[in-house]
Order: C-alpha cells, then structure tokens, then sequence
C-alpha cells in the first residue's frame, strides 16, 4: 500500500476539490479545443497519475461515448476517486510499469505528472500502451496569478510555524517530487525527443475570482473552501511529515486559525464586502500524436 503521495505531499481533499474548479465545465471548451479528439468515438482513454479523480470526472462528463480508465500508484487516492467519481474504471498502478498490453488506448493523458517521472520511462510506457496513431496529451500548470485578501494574511504564530517546518522539511529532495522540471520550450521538445510526432501547445486559463458578479455563489464557496482545505491538508501533512516537532495542540490551533480566517472569508462575501482576490491557473497542453516503430 503507497500512501505517500496523499500523506505527506498533498491531501485528496487538495487535489480533488482545486480540481474540480480547473476542470470545470465553464473551462470545457478551452480543454476540448485543444484536446482535439473525436467526441463521437467510443475513445479508450488512460489517465495516468489520476490523484483523487477530479480530471477522470471532468472527461467522462465531456466525453461521454469514452470508457476511462485512470491509474496511480498512492492507494488513497484510487479509493478516495472510486467513492467520488462514478463510470471510470480506477486502479493502482505505477507510470513506469503500466498494467496494460501494448496497444491497448486511443488516449494518454495526465494533468501536473510529467514533472515527477524520468521522461523516457514516463513517454516510453505511453508509446507502449497506445494504438498506433494513439493520442498522448500532457497538462502541465506554469505560473498564474495569486492574490491574497488582507483577511487571509498569516498571523505571527502561523508564520512562525511556517518557518519551522520550512527548517526542517525535506519532503520534496526524499520522495523525488518535481525532480523533472520541464519549461514551456522544453515539454513539447521532450515528446518530440521520446517519439511523438505532430506535437501541438496551448493554453487553458482558468480565471477563479470569488467577487466576480458572474461566478454563482455556490462556485464562490467553493472557491474559497477548496483553499481553506489545501490549507488544512498542508498542516495534516506537517503531523505526518515530521510528528515529533509538532505536537497535537499545535495543529489544533493551525487548524483552528485557518477556519477562522476562512470563516471570516466566508462572511465578507456574504456580506459583500468585495476583497477581488483572485487565483488565475495557467495549464499548458502538450499533444503529441504516437509514432509506432516500423
Ligand atoms: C501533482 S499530483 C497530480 C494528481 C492529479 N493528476 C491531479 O491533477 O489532481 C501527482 C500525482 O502523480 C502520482 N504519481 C507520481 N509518480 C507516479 C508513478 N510513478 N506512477 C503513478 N502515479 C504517480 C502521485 O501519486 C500523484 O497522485
């Protein structure tokens, strides 16, 4: 049983509810427009890295003829998407070792996955696994917008225990997360380099502005309450990481502080009083078509 991913780098409750809002169906066009796939096929679609289900979720509302099958190696996650997203086929499974026959998918995808994987093995597995001519498309989120209202802002005792952990964290160097950064220039060239021909880019913009009058309140909740459990999850994940630094009561008053402040959110917005904070994603879209050995 792998649990890493989900215990000590982000929560399912991070993934699953930020991406639900990436992949909602407000953005589909922009998603559609540049997956450029044949919505009337009966597509055999392979997400890897699925984490909690958000993007699986999002491709079998858009693409209802497909049958979905979405793999990753934490085993949380897989249960966590199997109770939350219905008709997708979930399972365990390790990138570098697809459980799957050669020639098996229409479609690769994977959403912010490449950038942990060692590429040949990551682009190798997805050569094997599609049919010839088979689609791969790889998402990958570059620098957006982040504002912050005043309400939100850290007070001393949370910056003081941010700093603590930014002593004594090493979560990212121990589990190899991002060890394969890649730059705009550089993702498509990678596909080029593993195999893929007729690569494409583009970009999705995902504009999440709670104050926004066109946003309808339930989304502007959500909005709001998916960061306050990020934020949560991050400080669930200091216990796991490194519990003898931390004790109960700590995080207790982390958690305590967060929800306050979140609170507070919660009520300027129902009270109006406009903050225009705003966190706009950037997610590239690289899509490369499978060049089969002759
Ligand atoms: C940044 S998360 C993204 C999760 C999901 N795609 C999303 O957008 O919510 C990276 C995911 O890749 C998975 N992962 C990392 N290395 C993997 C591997 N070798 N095989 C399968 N999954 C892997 C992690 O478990 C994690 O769920």
């Amino acid at each position: 049983m792998n649990v890493i991913w989900s215990n000590y780098i982000q929560g399912a409750n991070t993934l699953y509810y930020s991406r639900r809002l990436r992949f909602d169906d407000m953005f589909a066009k922009q998603y559609q427009t540049l997956f450029d796939l044949d919505m009337d096929q009966p597509l055999k679609i392979l997400e890897i890295g699925c984490g909690p289900g958000a993007l699986a979720g999002a491709l079998h509302r858009w693409y209802p003829n497909a049958e979905i099958t979405a793999v990753d190696r934490d085993s949380a996650f897989i249960r966590f998407a199997t109770e939350h997203e219905k008709g997708i086929t979930f399972m365990e499974g390790d990138a570098t070792t697809l459980p799957f026959a050669d020639n098996t998918f229409d479609v690769t995808i994977s959403n912010t996955v490449s950038e942990h994987i060692e590429p040949s093995a990551f682009y190798g597995e997805q050569r094997r696994v599609l049919k010839p001519d088979g689609i791969c498309l790889v998402l990958s989120s570059r620098k957006g917008i982040q504002v912050t209202p005043s309400c939100l802002a850290p007070t001393a005792y949370e910056q003081q225990f941010w700093e603590k952990v930014s002593r004594y964290d090493d979560t990212l160097e121990k589990y190899a997360v991002c060890k394969y950064p890649m730059t705009e220039a550089g993702l498509p060239a990678a596909m080029e380099q593993y195999g893929f021909i007729d690569i494409q880019t583009g970009f999705v913009t995902v504009d999440l502005t709670p104050d926004n009058p066109k946003v309808p309140p339930a989304m502007a909740h959500d909005m709001i309450n998916a960061e306050r459990l990020g934020a949560l999850d991050s400080i669930a994940s200091v216990f796991c990481q490194m519990p003898e630094r931390f004790t109960a009561q700590d995080i207790e008053e982390m958690k305590r502080l967060t929800n306050e402040k979140y609170d507070t959110r919660i009520a300027l917005y129902e009270r109006g009083e406009k903050q225009w904070d705003t966190n706009v994603g950037v997610t590239m879209v690289v899509r490369g078509r499978s060049k089969k050995a002759e």
